[in-house]
């Protein structure tokens, strides 16, 4: 057999570097996560802004059962995966002002504690990232497994602040000895931590500098953010567009929810609401069990989770493609108060500002429809605030005080009036909240769920459209034959 020359086998790598699939087997996962340089910048935030003599500690959430052997699907402490980037549970992140010297004579300045890789384990849920996988994508040089916090050697006594959130007190005690409960009790043990602590162990402290982080997004946060907002926007109008009165609640759920993963979100950011009718006035329903939504209103509150970040978006739609003309009252109230906390927002705002603006456009508008005497009843079917920070949370960490720039909150007027209110009956079962998500710029605002329609005309309008839906039938097989449904 011939040799073949050197320079052939050249020409092979070389074409073979353009095409990485013939080396290494694609793992076909997303390439827009945040990178380690996002952690590493944001811990590096997070210690300028300590006091002196400090640590932070965070903890992984615990797992919670869901049903016998069975656990709910594991969702990271966003704090954990906002400083560290680490998702998994039973693990530990410190980060300290001043650098420590290790053994070695190597300094550093946070350390990691994770769960460690188990053959076994892994193959019941799932691949773990180890040591060596944390410290190679987290970009973290001090990482070890849960088991060494026990020995890890550090002076709890000589921190003038521990900046920890308040400790779960009721994790289980599970077969692996180095899990949450485990880590739990060496610190409490090593820092002398007790539930009613105050000063030294600051949970106000902790609130206060992860909140003054968070509530600003970055670039990198905002790609992710947009695309979770963008997605929850082509849901909600996909729905629109297949919507009809004898869909079921759970239904629509589900075309929400299945929008969201064919664009590739994970899961959602909070239990998605569909309300019919007078279940649009539960403010947080998530049962969604209604078989038939019928010619009422439909509130949809549904927000797609993006690699952690989550929107959240409300749309009230009429169910029968058009509003009647006590829907369309209410709805263009709800419709103008947003319009007049839109008004006020801008980078320095005061957030009350747009919270007054809309309650007093609410509150006038339901003296003129006769449905309350006085304005100060106002509260009465409009009983909760005008918006939050969104982020990792749907409820994200930060003060609404004053605006920032960078800032992402929502604007959510809503008018709830249910069955035997004190008013004329035709307005009762009526319920609309209309939500969008702003980002906060200099001079004013940015909607970034403006891709779903929101004015009355335009939410009518898409109703009208046709959907890609409206031709899918399951054939399903049934005892006594097929069935189409
Ligand atoms: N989806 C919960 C809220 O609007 O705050
Ligand atoms: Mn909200
Ligand atoms: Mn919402």
């Amino acid at each position: 057999m011939r040799r073949i020359p050197a320079f052939y086998w050249l020409i092979v790598l070389l074409l073979a570097s353009f095409s990485p699939s013939l080396f290494a087997q694609e793992d076909l996962l997303p390439t827009d996560y945040l990178g380690k340089d996002f952690y590493a910048g944001r811990r590096a935030a997070l210690r300028a802004g300590m006091p002196d003599s400090s640590v932070a500690v965070f903890f992984a959430y615990p797992t919670r059962n869901f049903s016998n052997d069975v656990d709910y699907l594991y969702h990271p402490n966003p704090d954990m995966y906002y400083f560290s980037g680490y998702k998994e549970p039973h693990s530990l992140l410190l980060v300290f002002k001043e650098p420590r010297t290790d053994s070695a004579g190597i300094s550093y300045t946070e350390i990691l504690f994770v769960q460690k890789r188990n053959a076994q384990a892994e193959q019941w849920t799932g691949k773990r990232m180890g040591v060596e996988g944390a410290r190679e994508k987290l970009g973290i040089d001090h990482v070890y497994n849960g088991e060494a916090f026990k020995n890890y050697s550090v002076d709890f006594s000589a921190f003038k602040k521990i900046i920890v959130d308040k400790l779960p007190a009721d994790v289980a005690n599970g077969y692996d000895k180095a899990d949450l409960y485990d880590l739990l009790e060496q610190f409490r043990q090593k820092s002398g931590y007790a539930a009613n602590n105050t000063g030294r162990f600051d949970n106000r402290l902790y609130y206060e500098l992860t909140g003054k982080l968070r509530r600003i997004k970055t670039p990198d946060e905002m790609a992710l953010l947009r695309k979770a907002v963008e997605i929850s926007c082509q849901a909600h109008t996909e729905v629109m567009k297949a919507i009809h009165p004898g869909m079921s609640e759970l239904e629509i759920q589900g075309l929400q929810e299945y929008v969201h993963k064919k664009l590739g979100a994970e899961g959602v950011g909070y239990g998605s609401i569909v309300g019919s009718g007078e279940n649009g006035c539960v403010l947080h329903y998530m049962e969604n069990t209604k078989t038939r939504i019928g010619n009422s209103l439909l509130l949809m509150d549904v927000g797609a989770e993006y690699h952690g970040y989550t929107a959240d978006v409300t749309r009230t739609v009429p169910a029968d493609g058009k509003f009647s003309p006590e829907e369309k009252a209410i709805y263009e109230l709800v419709y103008q108060a947003q319009e007049a906390a839109f008004k006020t927002l801008r980078n320095g705002a005061r957030f009350a500002d747009a919270s007054n603006a809309a309650r007093e456009t609410i509150a006038e508008g339901l003296v003129k429809l006769g449905i309350i005497q006085d304005k100060k009843e106002v509260n009465k079917y409009y009983p909760h605030g005008l918006g939050h920070h969104i982020g990792l949370d749907v409820h994200d960490r930060g003060g609404m005080e004053t605006l920032l720039k960078d800032m992402v909150i929502t604007i959510e007027p809503g008018i709830y009036i249910p069955s035997n209110s004190n008013c004329d009956k035709k307005w009762w079962g009526i319920a609309v909240r209309i939500e969008d998500d702003l980002l906060i710029t200099e001079n004013g605002y940015e909607i970034l769920s403006r891709l779903a329609p929101r004015k009355a005309e335009d939410v009518e309008k898409m109703i009208s459209q046709k959907s890609a839906l409206d031709d899918f039938k399951l054939v399903l097989p049934e005892p006594g034959g097929k069935k189409a449904f």
